[in-house]
């Protein structure tokens, strides 16, 4: 079972995605298929001491490539990150980036190459109605995205989550054309993230896959990406969390985690609204946030999902297939992952319900919760989650 060796494909959508352990060597390769010379590789200060970053400019430097590296990238990116990066891509005439890490370089540097060519500035072309068409498509540079988490799934979609520090909320800047031309999906660069991290990034990878299959709308195919998926974390994240270095689970979660935002296009729901807020400002882990409000979510939504539920625990295989089943299932792979079970955990006190309630509400992820909620459903969610209700 542990044979990984055929966890590879060339897969077509929702982009080109070159998938399987060893194949960061295609890298060189994957920039001239992009129609990049001149690389700007956007990183981490954390992922750029490690060897994989170096080996990565090493192996462009000897194809010719006329590479150079960004790390000022924060965990829950800001737009000072940007901009910098922004500076240094400018500055040194490159056309096109290497977005190389977890969801906050992936999400910097696809925000870096679609600004590249932009006249207007970066909060013109937030998530709201059409505002994308602001844009200039001739001027967004082209990136070969590289994940070394397996969680956001940022490698195939078509945004970046950066904060705004005047307002403290999260914005997401989305175009169509920020999708990277080519994801090189190794699962052995996910290898070396540590066991909470791994846990924390696998259950943003199933809250997207959750909330995609429980928004309302008709998208059958979003949804049956998103049923696979969580059947992949269910088999796979405990073992990723024990054994970092199991290639074929850190193979199905990096799938996993594509499938997640490949499926989100069809809408999120209130574990994103509620989280937004607390990562914002609290500048909590995106994906743990998510994880501790799964289950407070999961019941105040039960009336709209019940149903859908059930068939989803069916395809799980779980013994109980029933939304308690489900619930039951879903709180003891927290527990056995680390996953705390309060907010108050991650820092959330009483003192902050009535602002979080409010931009939760707002939060554009808001609108595809399955029940409609508004400022005092989203404080009820944060009460139960802050003191651990069900
Ligand atoms: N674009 C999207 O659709 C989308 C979706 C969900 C979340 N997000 C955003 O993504 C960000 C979170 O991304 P994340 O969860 O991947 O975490 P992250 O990118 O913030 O990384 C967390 C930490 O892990 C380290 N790390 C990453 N890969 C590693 C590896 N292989 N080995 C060792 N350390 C490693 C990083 O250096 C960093 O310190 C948030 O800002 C969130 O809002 C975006
Ligand atoms: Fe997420």
């Amino acid at each position: 079972m542990n044979d990984a060796t055929s966890l590879t494909g060339n897969w077509n959508y929702p982009t080109a995605i070159r998938f399987g352990a060893g194949r960061i060597k295609e890298l060189p390769e994957a920039c001239k298929a992009a129609g990049i010379a001149k690389p700007l590789l956007v990183t981490d200060p954390g992922l750029s001491k490690l060897p994989m970053i170096a080996a990565a400019l090493e192996l462009c430097r000897k194809a010719g490539l006329g590479i150079a590296s960004f790390d000022g990238v924060k965990s829950n990116p800001v737009a000072k990150n940007v901009d910098d990066g922004l500076a240094v891509l400018r500055k040194g005439k490159h056309d096109g980036v290497i977005a190389f890490g977890g969801g906050s370089a992936l999400d910097t540097g696809k925000v870096i190459a679609f600004m590249a060519g932009q006249t207007r500035p970066m909060w013109d072309f937030e998530d709201i109605g059409d505002w994308w068409t602001r844009a200039d498509e001739k001027g967004i540079a082209p990136v070969v995205a590289v994940p070394t988490t397996a969680g956001t799934g940022s490698e195939t979609g078509r945004a970046g989550v950066i904060t705004d520090e005047a307002s403290h909320t999260k914005k997401i800047i989305f175009h169509p054309k920020m999708m990277p031309r080519i994801v090189l999906a190794d699962p052995e660069l996910t290898v070396g993230l540590p066991p909470q991290l791994t846990a924390a990034t696998g259950m943003d990878a199933f809250a997207h896959c959750l909330e995609a299959y429980c928004a309302p709308g008709y998208h059958p195919y979003a949804e049956g990406i998103a049923v696979e998926g969580i059947r992949l974390v269910k088999t796979f994240l405990p073992r990723a969390v024990v054994d970092g270095t199991d290639i074929e689970a850190r193979s199905h979660m990096l799938a996993a985690s594509q499938m997640g935002s490949t499926a989100f296009q069809k809408g999120l729901g209130a574990i994103h609204s509620l989280s937004h807020p607390v990562g914002a400002v609290l500048d909590t882990h995106h994906g743990l946030t998510n994880a501790v409000a799964m289950p407070y979510v999961l019941k105040f939504n039960r009336a709209a999902i019940d149903e859908k539920i059930q068939r989803l625990a069916r395809w799980l295989g779980l013994r109980n297939p029933t939304f308690d089943g489900f619930m039951e299932w879903s709180l003891e792979l927290r527990r056995q992952i680390g996953i705390p079970h309060t907010l108050a955990e991650l820092g959330v006190k009483e003192s902050h319900l009535d602002k979080f309630a409010e931009m939760a509400a707002v939060d554009p992820t808001a609108g595809g919760n399955p029940v409609k909620a508004g400022v005092p459903e989203m404080r009820k969610m944060y009460e139960a989650a802050v003191a651990g209700r069900l």
